[in-house]
């Protein structure tokens, strides 16, 4: 039995449930050509799937949300999504195959090069670049509410002895609330993430809480925050503001990323968008992701000098060894990085300008002409990412590397506030997917005192082998 037709746009949005405007999504006219027939081949069951197309000429998607009837106990499986797309949005488009990277429809390349952070953030939000007066307005409603309320400050203060991402996390926790009416607005992230991230860093080092300086553009008053001593004295640095802003441009936002689906994730429940956003950062923190910033310059640390780089390729190919090339590798990009490349351009000039000698870099751009001449990395498609570079200028810049992945979250919250304002409005169903079940079949309760004589009722624990 084919599937009926679908009716119009409306018709499938009834049928999701969702609310979700597919309008914004190409439906090619009717199914027709533009369809998968899905075939059972067990019973004969057949059912046509449209095809969605994106807006760029990207990936076109199976809409599987059409399969009911005879499919309704057919599921797809697909651990960690390499073939799945988890929702419609409207914000970022990244093409792997060609390393493409958009923000709204403009390159990263020129933003990189031709906008600011702030310029950044507003255009993800609202889907434009803004006017002079509209970036002036914004600004000023970023430095506005640039302040945290004392209990932040006070969990920043109890967890100085914690990693500086565990620090970030419970305080933009701490800034949830149940009641909508007394929620913090997710653009507000935008304004206050500097004055956490910033203080995370000073009160884990031993300093005090410094109050953000309203006087202060954007990027530059988290630089202050984060490095002036404690009557306020800092001088600021442009090489070092452009640097830091450049690097919050090129961290803004990345489509469906483990953490900004986390936090769609966490908002389709219903929650706080703060919250979702605090729940994303602890995705975030993983060395598989945003954590493997950090663990670059670890891995260059224990490198340690050149000649030593083939020990680790090795090792890196060694399915035997856990060890991997930090820094190289991408679920989406199988060509280089645009990211990566902007960053290693700007490594040389920020360290040259900095005064800085790493010889870190050498052993970095090392590595990366080995890998890429290995046969092992070209077959896979293992190219270097945004972070293999990102963690070398942030150390020029005197932060350690702990304090990596906090600024790269300082970058992503931009993306992430776009994101929660992108779903609050028009909720993606509950995240719920469903598992293949591979576990035991039905069985009757077993009386303990029955259990001794029970076939594979004995699960030997490893620490208690006397339970044999
Ligand atoms: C970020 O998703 C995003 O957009 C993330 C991000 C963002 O902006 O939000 O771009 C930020 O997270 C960048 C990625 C940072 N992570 C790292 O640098 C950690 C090192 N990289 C790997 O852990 C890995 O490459 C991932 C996790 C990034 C991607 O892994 P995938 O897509 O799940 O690929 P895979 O693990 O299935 O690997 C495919 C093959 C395997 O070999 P085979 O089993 O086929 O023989 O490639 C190998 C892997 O063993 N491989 C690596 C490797 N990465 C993959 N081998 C050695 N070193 C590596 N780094």
């Amino acid at each position: 039995m084919s599937e009926k037709n679908p009716g119009s746009v409306e018709d499938r949005q009834a049928d999701h449930g969702a609310g979700r405007d597919y309008s914004q999504v190409t439906t090619k006219v009717g199914y027709g050509p533009n369809s998968v027939t899905l075939r059972d081949n067990r019973t004969g069951a057949e059912a046509e799937l449209p095809i969605l197309s994106s807006s760029t000429g990207g990936f076109d998607v199976i809409d599987l949300g059409r399969l009911s009837g005879d499919f309704n106990r057919l599921k797809t499986l697909d651990p960690g999504y390499p073939h799945t797309a988890s929702t419609v949005s409207n914000i970022t488009y990244i093409d792997g195959e060609q390393g493409i990277l958009q923000y709204r429809g403009y390159p990263i390349e020129q933003l990189a090069e031709q906008s600011t952070f702030m310029e950044t953030a507003y255009l993800l939000r609202e889907g434009e670049l803004p006017t002079k007066d509209q970036l002036a307005v914004f600004e000023q409603e970023m430095a506005d509410h640039a302040n945290v309320p004392d209990d932040v400050v006070d969990v920043l203060y109890a967890m100085r002895n914690k990693h500086p991402m565990a620090m970030i996390s419970a305080a933009v926790t701490a800034l949830a609330d149940e009641h909508p009416q007394s929620q913090v607005p997710p653009h507000h992230m935008i304004a206050k993430m500097p004055t956490i991230v910033a203080n995370a860093f000073r009160i884990s080092r031993g300093d005090d809480f410094m109050e953000p300086d309203k006087n202060r553009p954007y990027t530059e008053r988290f630089l202050h925050m984060c490095f002036a001593d404690d009557r306020g004295r800092y001088e600021s640095n442009p090489v070092l503001t452009e640097a830091m802003d450049k690097i919050f441009i090129l961290h803004a936002d990345h489509e469906q990323n483990a953490s900004t689906s986390t936090a769609r994730t966490v908002v389709s429940t219903g929650a706080d968008p703060v919250v979702a956003i605090a729940s994303g950062i602890n995705a975030l923190w993983g060395p598989k992701h945003g954590g493997a910033n950090q663990a670059v310059l670890l891995m260059l640390d224990e490198i340690g000098t050149v000649d030593r780089i083939p020990e680790f390729v090795a090792r890196a190919k060694d399915k035997d060894d856990s060890f991997r090339l930090m820094g190289f590798g991408h679920r989406i990009y199988k060509n280089f990085d645009p990211r990566a490349r902007i960053i290693k351009a700007h490594a040389d000039e920020v360290l040259s300008s900095l005064h800085v000698q790493d010889e870190k870099l050498a052993i970095a751009r090392e590595l990366e002409q080995i890998a890429l001449q290995d046969e092992y990395f070209i077959a896979r498609k293992l190219y270097p990412n945004v972070d293999f570079y990102s963690g070398i200028i942030l150390r020029a810049m005197n932060f350690p590397p702990n304090m990596f992945t906090p600024i790269f979250e300082q970058g992503r919250i931009a993306g992430q506030v776009a994101h929660m304002e992108e779903v609050v409005g028009k909720p993606d169903p509950i995240t719920r997917p469903y598992q293949l079940y591979q576990g035991p079949k039905k069985r009757d309760f077993v009386p303990m005192e029955r259990r001794d004589d029970e076939p594979g009722m004995t699960i030997v624990p490893d620490d208690h082998p006397e339970l044999v």
